[in-house]
């Protein structure tokens, strides 16, 4: 036909080319190719007046029906190119939201958190209950019903943050959890056996051994004939079942308003063993707590006759427990949230 390449041929050709252009840039230039004013389909096109009327007529609705299916094809394929280089900019793009998880590993409790519940299940396991509170207290609770008289020299030891409720430093965050003693004398019937861990609030700076807002687990046994000896006894159980042979305890005499006699509960330092460091301030031992007979004045706050009823109580703090058990030789890392030491256990 005209210019000497048969129409299908030049159709054939140019819709692989369309089909085979690897990019949008490449379909552009394809473009230009065959359907350009320079193409063969346009020169065709062109060269038509030189055929004969009734031949023009049929030979140019040909070239024009190719054309237009070449242009159905690059309008396709260009359809298909910008669907590709889309994805492939958005797979570029994507954020890949598993990366933290993929580094770390997917979260778990706090070690304050696990230790609170392991010592939870020793207490359950020896038959006690466990109970919750409030951690802000009114003064009576926290201070008075427990027989720290007002201006008592250990409310001042326990630096207190006071909330701006009601009286002046009547209501305040509890700062150790004895209050729960009270809470539970007036409320559980007799005998008690039961154990109350809780966070507490001392208005102090942070250091090796001491938290601003820090957790103890509380206990109070009430029932008929309870000594001393039980007192003890309950404390080396415990020390052997969360501890394990190989950590060595003492009690030495304290003193606490709410408990008479009253003692001190101290175990060996796990950081230097005994031979005296920065944490146990050259000691040897850290006082975890402590533990006494329950005061007849206490009973007499709540209405409970000290004659026929006796118990003793407990309070040691989580984080010495927690900084002891795994030789943490500052217990600030409890509360810096460093990933590198949270994920270790
Ligand atoms: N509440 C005391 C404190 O935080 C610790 C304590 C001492 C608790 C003697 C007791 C106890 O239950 O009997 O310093």
């Amino acid at each position: 036909m005209m210019a000497g390449v048969p129409l299908e041929e030049l159709r054939a050709k140019a819709l692989q080319e369309v089909e085979q252009a690897p990019g949008l840039e490449d379909l552009r230039r394809v473009e230009q190719e065959v359907l350009g004013r320079r193409s063969p389909l346009t020169l065709a096109h062109r060269s038509l007046g030189s055929l004969p009327l009734d031949e023009r007529r049929d030979a140019g609705a040909r070239i024009n029906q190719v054309r237009s299916e070449i242009q159905e094809a690059i309008e396709g394929k260009r359809r298909a190119l910008e669907e590709a280089e889309r994805a492939a900019r958005l797979e570029a793009d994507r954020l890949d939201l598993t990366e933290v998880l993929a580094t770390w590993g997917p979260g778990h409790l706090h070690l304050v958190t696990q230790t609170r519940d392991e010592l939870e299940d020793v207490f359950v396991g020896m038959g006690f209950a466990v109970a919750e509170g409030p951690e802000v207290e009114t003064d009576w609770y926290n201070f008075e019903a427990l027989n720290y008289p007002p201006a008592h020299p250990a409310r001042a030891a326990q630096d207190s943050f006071y909330l701006k409720v009601g009286e002046p430093e009547q209501v305040l965050l509890r700062t150790h959890t004895s209050p729960m003693q009270v809470r539970l004398l007036l409320t559980s019937e007799l005998p008690i056996y039961a154990v109350m861990p809780g966070r507490c609030y001392r208005r102090e700076t942070a250091d090796a051994r001491h938290r601003p807002a820090f957790h103890q687990i509380e206990a109070l046994v009430v029932d008929r004939g309870i000594t001393f000896a039980d007192l003890a006894g309950t404390i080396e159980e415990f020390t052997e079942a969360y501890f394990g042979p190989g950590i060595a305890s003492r009690l030495r005499p304290g003193s606490f308003p709410f408990t008479e006699p009253s003692g001190e509960y101290e175990v060996t330092c796990t950081i230097c063993r005994g031979r005296g460091c920065r944490t146990c301030s050259g000691t040897g031992w850290i006082e975890l707590g402590g533990c006494g007979m329950v005061d007849p004045a206490v009973f007499g706050n709540v209405g409970i006759d000290a004659e026929e009823w006796s118990g003793f109580a407990f309070g040691f703090g989580i984080d010495r427990l927690v900084q002891v058990r795994h030789g943490l030789s500052d217990m600030r890392v409890l509360q810096e949230n460093d990933i590198r030491f949270l994920r270790q256990f």
